[in-house]
């Protein structure tokens, strides 16, 4: 080694010279050298910094993104003025109060349960007490009013499902001796779900509580594996600006930096040369979704993988939407992309099989391409005072009741009910979607989003304010979504809605309508109407989407969830 043969000299002629006069002096220059060189290197790290922000986001998109930031700031100091903030947080408050009004019910018809009865009530009285629970006054999910939310299989499914947790209430896959039959399951649930996503050989998976538990540990994997092969410190991802907001929150909760792409009209897939530009060497995943959830829009998948193999970085499919429908839509006779393990890319998948896999909420999986990839999920303690620990995902204990009936689900429907369902499902969606390309009353003012080809079809209107005919839909009961950046609306077609789909058209017809009179009467009225009330949707996302920073939306939201746990 001729490197370390000459340290030990010069650190001799160090000591030697320490000994001397000039002592010092030495130690004077040393630290300078040493000032030199961490300045030096701070320098870099900075130059290193703008110039993968500059290769990513070009000058112009540069300086975009100083617009903006500056614009947040600016708005955030104007926030914090004394009579603007008092002014603001009363309004907020209000809000809060009307929210809360809603839904907490109150008054002395309504007997609340906040500390433990001294004595334990009888069988009667909690079969009394929960039938009451369940038919408290809510949007009829029954009746095909909600868009997404209640993936139901049917009733006879969901009698299956509930036989099923009652043998394994108790059950803990913690314990697999113990629990022998729900280590069996949840190892073929997996397998199956592995089955239906043309997984190659060696290919292999995790059940979660769900999608957003899919997706963190799919983060997780990458930033893990990213950190152990390449030494990456300050990992960094890319994706869609439509993916699902749970890469966010991986983000927030694995210090994991997010670069959001534009998907851009008319297409909305995300905009694949600017993927590519923002890879730099603190990449550690790329993102696609197989659909996402705003626009039920696939994205180019087969080219996010080959984007992927070229720059040798891992890529996640969330298919936690798609889940049991992008699968099987060619067998359902529908078109279809690729979006799976055949492209040679992809290295992880989610998919919910509580979504349109209709088992029981508190499911999802998570898939790999190998092991190489799903070992840096796990979490494993060898020298914990409690024993050896090792956990797959989040969750320590985890209910084998869950596993059951979610294993009960997939082998009941099997591959024909699957595909029935995705007849009926996407069936309905192309139906919604037909009637508003196509019908004279509503192509007039709504307008589709992109080419969906799943189950969500979004809109947006460029001539009425879109939220108010969310309001208008919400006072006929529908509950459908509002999204924003652009303001639309979506339906995620369920099993319950198929059955509503033409009665929701010939709303939807009405709404359009009305909303129409209405703001034409707006225009040639003048002020008057300018101060007419407008619904939840129009007063939240009306106002939020314009704000340059949105503190006062964050406060209203975590009002909302305070609002969850009030007895
Ligand atoms: C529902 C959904 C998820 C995960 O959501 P969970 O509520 O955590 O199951 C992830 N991605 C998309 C596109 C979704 O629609
Ligand atoms: C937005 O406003 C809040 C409160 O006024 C402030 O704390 C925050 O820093 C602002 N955001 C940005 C990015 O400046
Ligand atoms: C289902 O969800 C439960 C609850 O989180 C979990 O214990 C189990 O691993 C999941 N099983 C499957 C097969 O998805």
């Amino acid at each position: 080694m001729p490197g370390s043969s000459r340290l030990p000299v010069s650190l001799r002629e160090t000591f030697k010279a320490r000994k001397g006069s000039a002592r010092g002096q030495l130690v004077a220059l040393n630290l300078d050298v040493l000032r030199n060189i961490i300045f030096i290197l701070f320098l870099l790290r900075w130059t290193r910094r703008l110039f993968y922000q500059l290769k990513g986001r070009g000058i112009t998109g540069s300086i975009a993104d100083v617009y903006r930031y500056t614009r947040r700031t600016l708005y955030g100091t104007f926030l914090r003025l004394p009579g603007v903030r008092t002014k603001v947080q009363t309004q907020v408050a209000e809000s809060i109060m009307k929210l809360e009004r809603r839904l907490v019910p109150t008054g002395p018809g309504v007997e609340r349960t906040i500390t433990l009865p001294t004595e334990g009530w009888s069988e009667e009285q909690v079969r009394k007490a929960l039938n009451d629970l369940e038919v408290m006054e809510h949007t009829r999910w029954e009746d095909g009013k909600v868009s997404g939310a209640v993936y139901h299989g049917g009733d006879e499914l969901l009698k299956l499902q509930t036989e099923a947790f009652g043998k394994f209430t108790v059950s803990n896959p913690i314990h697999p001796d113990v629990f022998p039959g729900v280590r069996k399951m949840e190892a073929e649930v997996v397998a199956m779900v592995l089955s239906l996503f043309g997984a190659p050989e060696g290919a292999v998976g995790v059940s979660t509580s769900g999608g957003t538990e899919s997706i963190l540990m799919a983060c997780l994997s990458a930033r893990q594996k990213a950190f152990h092969e390449r030494g990456v410190t300050e990992p960094e991802m890319i994706i869609p600006e439509t993916a699902h907001t749970a890469f966010r929150k991986a983000g927030e909760y694995f210090k994991i930096k997010i670069h959001l792409i534009d998907c851009r009209a008319p297409q909305y897939k995300v905009h694949l040369p600017s993927v590519s530009r923002m890879v730099n060497p603190n990449t550690i995943l790329l993102v696609g979704s197989a659909p996402n959830f705003p626009h039920g829009i696939i994205d180019d998948i087969s080219s996010l993988s080959r984007i992927a193999q070229k720059k040798k970085l891992p890529l996640h499919v969330d298919c936690c939407l798609g889940s049991f429908l992008v699968p099987l839509l060619s067998k359902a006779g529908f078109e279809s992309e690729p979006f799976d393990f055949r492209l040679k890319g992809v290295t992880s998948i989610s998919c919910d099989t509580h979504k349109y896999g209709f088992a029981p909420k508190g499911n999802s999986t998570v898939l790999y391409r190998s092991d190489a990839f799903r070992k840096y999920q796990y979490f494993i303690s060898p020298d914990w005072s409690g024993g050896v620990y090792a956990s797959p995902s989040i969750a320590g204990s985890r209910p084998g009741a869950l596993i059951a009936g979610c294993w009960a689900s997939l082998v009941k429907q099997g591959e024909s009910g699957y595909i029935d369902a995705c007849h009926k499902i996407v069936g309905a969606m192309k139906k919604i979607e037909g009637a508003i390309r196509e019908k004279p009353e509503l192509n007039s003012d709504l307008k589709v989003i992109g080419r969906p080809l799943v189950s969500v079809v979004a809109f947006l209107s460029n001539t009425i304010d879109i939220y108010d005919i969310a309001d208008g839909m919400s006072d006929k009961g529908w509950h459908l979504n509002a999204l924003q950046s652009p303001p639309a609306i979506h339906v995620a077609v369920t099993l319950p809605i198929v059955k509503a789909a033409d009665k929701l058209i010939a709303d939807l017809v009405e709404v359009t309508e009305e909303v129409r009179e209405r703001e034409r009467k707006t225009i040639a009225g003048g002020k008057v109407a300018k101060g007419a009330v407008k619904g939840d949707a129009a007063a939240l996302y009306g106002v939020a989407g314009s704000l340059p920073n949105k503190t006062v939306v964050v406060d209203l939201a975590k009002g909302f969830l305070d609002t969850l746990y009030k007895a």
